[in-house]
């Protein structure tokens, strides 16, 4: 805390001789005479018109901010998921045996090795090679307009960090026979398995269709409110790092979870700090009344997260709440455990075929059996269907939806509710820059919440990264700044916020 007086500064006492051995430690000066310090307002956020994906709204996150989450990830993150990458790589390369595939194969890690020293090196971002991927445009249009002669340290972090997974994925694209190669895939395929108490958690309670027939309206309907907002829960917090909700509940906790939501819904609410819930109850409740409608993820992470989505967007279709669920995922891996269609297939296939969980009982097999094929059959009855648009694997914000891929606007401009999942989906949706905490999400969110034909939006993202917006006030995030440092990237708190948009205008482009 700062002891200067409003009208004196505090100069430092330089390093001199024995001469002024005997001056004061610090030197104040009277600035009586002076003008009243005025009240300045800073240049945020800059107006829309002057807003580009190299100058956010507010200051943009950027890898040369040293003892920033992004240096870190920049400086240490990055090289190390890049470092199990290559030796993922490497253990299948040393199962191969036709020469070919093996020539091919170690090319694709003499790239991965290239794109470690450029970013260990901090070179600059050069354009991506047509490796016949949809995005190339997109993403060479946004390096030549906006990051001509950026290095992955002072571009923006979300951009950088995005034109990494890029460059891998190019390393295998422009290869003959990796051009699917995904590095992350045992990875990915583990969380799912080493979730189990979990996953049966879950699978036990929903593997038989709910049915509450013998209610009075009232009571069905209260029951399926808290329903809905436990799942929602369950569904929110599986974008957690660990599923600590489920898996460290004792007994007595799972069944009030179970009966009320009671006090452990209460509980882990607490660490809600941005909370629309009960809007987002309003919300799908009316859907149904009106003719229960379609609503869209835009998933985030495999595995058990994906899962959770599953079990959350089941509740939506049984319910009536929802008649269409659209999952949009990753056309290639991203972020390293990002959804990608072949994730979506393993998921249900192992629930239903897999050899997972050699320890669990015959019929917790039985229930994850049947919830797999339940979700088989909603996609094969077009009740659940998956996405994926080129536009999630850029390194564009959300921000940039609108005009970058008008077609995808206009898609989701007929769902009901788009709900993102995750930190990343979070970040692009607020343009990864440092808005006060309380800046209202639809601010936050610019054109996603403003434009004509916007769908309502909805962010379920526990925090792992600085964007934090949507709290009632800034006190809170300098509270948590103080006390618990870190609380930004633990994934301890999370936000559950909610835009209106402006759902039913015709949607127009410029
Ligand atoms: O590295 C950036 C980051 O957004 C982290 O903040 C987070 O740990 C990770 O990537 C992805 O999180 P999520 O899968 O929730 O988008
Ligand atoms: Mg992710």
């Amino acid at each position: 805390m700062s002891s200067r007086t409003p009208n004196s500064v505090y100069l430092t006492k330089p390093n001199t001789t024995s001469a002024v051995q005997n001056a004061p430690s610090k030197v104040t000066l009277h600035l009586g005479h002076l003008p009243s310090k005025k009240d300045i307002k800073g240049p945020w956020p800059r107006t829309p018109t002057r807003v580009d994906p190299n100058n956010p709204p507010w200051p943009a996150y950027r890898g040369y901010h040293e003892y920033s989450f992004a240096h870190a990830t920049m400086g240490v993150r990055l090289p190390t998921i890049l470092g199990k990458a290559i030796d993922d790589a490497t253990r299948t390369l040393n199962g191969q045996s036709a020469e070919e595939k093996i020539v091919d194969l170690v090319q694709c890690i003499e790239r991965m090795d290239v794109l470690m020293q450029d970013l260990s090196g901090n070179q600059k971002l050069r354009p991506i090679v047509d490796d016949g991927e949809a995005d190339v445009a997109l993403w060479n249009k946004e390096i030549a307009k906006y990051f001509q002669g950026k290095d992955f340290m002072n571009a923006p972090w979300l951009f950088a960090e995005a034109y990494k997974y890029r460059r891998l994925r190019e390393a295998f694209t422009v290869s003959k026979y990796w051009g699917d190669y995904d590095v992350f895939y045992r990875q990915k395929c583990d969380t799912f398995s080493r979730s189990s108490d979990a996953v049966f958690e879950l699978s036990m309670r929903f593997a038989v269709p709910f049915i509450q027939s013998d209610k009075s309206p009232e009571t069905k309907l209260d029951t399926e409110r808290l329903m809905f907002l436990e799942l929602t829960q369950v569904c929110l917090w599986g974008n957690s790092t660990d599923l600590s909700l489920l898996i460290n509940m004792t007994e007595d906790q799972i069944k009030s979870l179970q009966s009320t939501g009671g006090d452990h819904l209460a509980a882990t609410e607490k660490n809600i700090l941005g909370n629309h819930l009960n809007q987002l109850w309003d919300t799908v409740k009316e859907l149904r009344d009106k003719t229960g409608g379609r609503i869209d993820f835009v998933l985030d992470n495999a595995g058990f997260e994906l899962y959770c989505d599953c079990v959350y967007a089941d509740f939506l279709i049984q319910s009536g709440l929802a008649k269409q669920i659209r999952f949009h995922g990753k056309r290639y891996p991203w972020f390293v455990s990002d959804v990608t269609k072949k994730d979506w297939e393993w998921l249900f296939n192992s629930m239903v075929y897999g050899h997972l969980f050699p320890k669990a009982t015959e019929q917790e097999r039985e229930s994850l059996r049947r919830l797999g094929l339940r979700w088989k059959q909603y996609a094969h009855e077009g009740k659940w269907v998956y996405e994926q648009h080129p536009f999630w694997c850029t390194g564009y914000t959300f921000w940039e939806l609108h005009t970058e891929a008008p077609d995808l606007f206009l898609h989701l401009s007929r769902s009901d509710l788009v709900i993102f999942k995750g930190d990343l989906n979070h970040r692009k949706l607020t343009y990864d820059c440092a808005a006060p905490a309380s800046t209202p999400f639809d601010i936050a969110i610019g054109p996603m919440a403003s434009a004509a034909g916007a769908p309502k939006v909805c962010s379920l993202r526990t925090i792992k990264s600085d964007v934090v917006v949507g709290l009632e006030s800034d006190e809170i995030a300098e509270r948590l700044d103080k006390e618990e440092p870190g609380w930004k990237i633990s994934g301890k708190y999370a936000v559950v916020l909610l835009s209106e948009g402006r759902p039913g205008e015709k949607v127009r482009f410029a």
